[in-house]
């Protein structure tokens, strides 16, 4: 699985590397700041989700690729953002210092802006081969990542910091802060493939429960994991007083109901038979992560 991983991560970051080229002008600054969080290191696991489901869809991964991209942008222009004082006030992000300590502050923000501009730079430059079908993602990534997406659930998790929620309150939290990107990369990879309505649906049922897994994961690291193999603060969300799995159903209960989660989301690719053979071997791995 790590050497699969370590291909496709290979692979996204080429064409990384070519999107985020830096210039020699007045403003190089910024490229500098875009490309030191971008290539910090991370697991790549949208664009490797979308890849994923475009081929098990039976899909050309050259046409998801600027998409894939972007989506990887978005995500790191979201940590550059998380990490800021403001917000989870966190100095360590992908193994090393965060882009406001490094850059400062105010660099920082626009490095997160410039990501996210870029991002829709790219993909509204799309070229492939079915124009209508990439306009309708396009609309999917701005939906996920916005205010009904990724930048809603971030601004719930930050009014709740300090107050008791249910888990039901917790679990709608978990899945736009996080849930709704893994969504649209899954979503994307599937549409860009051209799937069916049903493949469309167990996808994202896929997605959907896959999100929350990852997210539980992400809560339990931060009680039980190091910060030499995740590379970030643990106990970050404690000291922010935010409300996690670990926090309202405890470690153990934690535990379990990200296997549940993650249980169910193999259970939506049924479907696919042995054309989903990565995907239940990367939810498992992703399950079990310690990073
Ligand atoms: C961290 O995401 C933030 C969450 C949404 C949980 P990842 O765990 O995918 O972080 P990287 O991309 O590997 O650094
Ligand atoms: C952040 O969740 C999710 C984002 C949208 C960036 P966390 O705040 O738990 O992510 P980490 O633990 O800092 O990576
Ligand atoms: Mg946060
Ligand atoms: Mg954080
Ligand atoms: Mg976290």
């Amino acid at each position: 699985m790590k050497e699969q991983l370590k291909e496709q991560i290979d692979i996204i970051d080429g064409y990384l590397d070519k999107y985020l080229s830096e210039k020699d002008n007045p403003q190089s600054v910024i490229y500098k700041a875009m490309r030191y969080s971008v290539f910090a290191g991370g697991k790549r696991l949208r664009p490797i989700l979308m890849m994923n489901v475009c081929e098990m869809c039976g899909g050309d991964v050259k046409e998801i690729i600027p998409f894939a991209c972007a989506m990887e942008m978005i995500h790191t222009y979201s940590l550059i953002h998380d990490d800021l004082p403001a917000m989870d006030n966190d100095d360590l992000r992908r193994g090393i210092p965060t882009s406001h300590i490094k850059f400062g502050e105010a660099t920082a923000i626009l490095a997160g802006d410039a990501l996210l501009n870029k991002a829709f730079e790219i993909v509204s430059d799309y070229s492939g081969t079915n124009p209508e079908r990439a306009l309708n993602a396009i609309n999917i990534l701005a939906v996920s990542s916005g205010t009904e997406g990724m930048i809603g659930g971030q601004i719930v998790d930050m009014e709740s910091e300090g107050k008791d929620i249910t888990l039901e309150e917790l679990k709608y939290l978990h899945l736009n802060k996080t849930g709704a990107i893994i969504r649209s990369a899954c979503a994307i990879g599937a549409l860009m493939a051209g799937a069916s309505e049903k493949e469309m649906t167990a996808v994202d049922n896929f997605a959907l429960n896959l999100g929350v897994a990852f997210q539980i994961q992400d809560d339990i690291l931060d009680v039980i994991g190091s910060e030499e193999e995740l590379g970030k603060p643990i106990g970050s969300d404690a000291e922010e007083n935010k409300n996690t799995y670990v926090k309202i159903a405890g470690l153990e209960e934690a535990k379990k109901m990200s296997e549940e989660y993650s249980f169910k989301a193999k259970n939506s690719l049924a479907g696919f038979g042995g054309k989903a053979d990565f995907l239940l071997k990367l939810t498992d791995y992703l399950t079990l992560r310690r990073y």
